[in-house]
């Protein structure tokens, strides 16, 4: 497939990228964006970097009605010496398609669309930020564009990457979190483990509720017996017990997610033990009884590393660490971020620089 370039004619004025608080996550975007169409009878086609900016659709259109989409998220870094690093890029493009296959969206060619990316970076370049705590923020999305209301999976579909150059998605200071027991974020054989646009929606509730509250966001427990914990939605979230670090097993209704998966291959390089396993809400409580939760934290391509400070359950508040970043907690951070931003050696071999 060949990919078409149309340059933005009128680019924009660029915002002051040195306070990663004031520049917020996703709020503005790059000057130019990918697009390709999907066919029956042609397959996908049409690829091509055009200015980023709106695009007309019916009302009937059926991304709208019955949510068939799929999105990613990925961060590109600007390093001390100007370079513009990737980082496992081609998991994202992977668990795309994963994504894309529950939804019934045709897959995409992860090898052509992760070129364009790089094409897509290097002609937004200035885009990347480079002051701490900052990335280029990169949102691939496929959305089906059928423009019949009939339920049925969509004949014509969009795939878009976007960019938004953003700072931090959460506070840096030790989140607040309430685990959640009357809605369910996703259950067996559902959709937990993509990314949907359902899957968020159906956080919202709870996260108003939690917000009113004064706490950040929601610890999701699994379906069936709400005991079991899976995930906090927009991260993963790991727990330090005795000095082994526990994070909830993979089940079909978590998010594999690439950073939990990183955090578990440095955890076994530091000869730290891991386990993924089904752990309980009341076990995280018995340990923070009996004096053995030493951290808790999230992870996520927007979250990094959160440390988290406080879970509320029930009418039961368990305190991580006195409420401040654990060691672990921040010695993860900077190993990652430091091989994200190129600042230590990357022997994992996980980052792509394109420049
Ligand atoms: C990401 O980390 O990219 C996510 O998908 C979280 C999203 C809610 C911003």
């Amino acid at each position: 497939m060949n990919l078409k370039i149309i340059k933005n004619s009128k680019p924009k004025e660029k915002p002051d990228f040195s306070d990663a608080k004031k520049l917020g996550f996703g709020k503005i975007f790059s000057d130019h964006m990918f697009v390709m169409d999907y066919l029956k009878n042609k397959g996908w086609h049409n690829a091509r970097i055009v200015p980023y900016g709106k695009f007309e659709i019916e009302p009937s259109i059926s991304v709208l009605h019955y949510g068939q989409s799929a999105w990613e998220g990925l961060k590109a870094y600007k390093t001390d010496d100007n370079n513009i690093l990737l980082f496992r890029p081609e998991k994202n493009f992977e668990r795309l398609n994963n994504s894309m296959n529950r939804l019934e969206i045709p897959k995409i060619d992860e090898n052509f669309c992760l070129e364009a990316l790089k094409k897509l970076i290097l002609i937004d370049k200035e885009w990347v930020p480079n002051f701490p705590q900052t990335s280029l923020y990169i949102r691939p999305i496929a959305i089906s564009t059928d423009t019949e209301i009939r339920l049925k999976s969509s004949e014509n579909y969009k795939f878009l990457i976007i960019c938004s150059p953003s700072g931090n998605y959460n506070d840096l200071a030790p989140n607040k979190i309430i685990v959640e027991e009357k809605y369910v974020r996703a259950a067996p054989g559902g959709t937990g483990f993509a990314k949907t646009p359902g899957n968020y929606a159906a956080t919202l509730t709870s996260q108003k509720i939690a917000n009113e509250k004064g706490y950040s966001q929601v610890l999701w427990l699994e379906a069936i017996e709400r005991k079991y914990i899976e995930e906090v939605g927009s991260m993963n979230i790991f727990f330090k017990i005795s000095g082994e670090i526990i994070t909830p097993a993979l089940n079909g209704s978590i998010l594999p997610g690439i950073t939990r998966m990183s955090v578990i291959e440095i955890l076994k390089d530091w000869e730290i033990p891991v386990s993924e396993r089904k752990i309980s809400i009341e076990e995280i409580y018995k340990a923070y009884k009996n004096e053995t939760l030493e951290e808790c934290f999230g992870s996520g391509t927007a979250a990094v590393i959160t440390s988290v400070g406080e879970l509320s359950w029930q009418d039961k508040k368990i305190i991580v660490n006195e409420n401040k970043i654990g060691s672990l907690t921040k010695k993860l951070y900077d190993e990652i971020t430091g091989i994200q931003y190129g600042k230590i050696k990357d022997k994992f071999n996980w980052t792509m620089n394109i420049s």
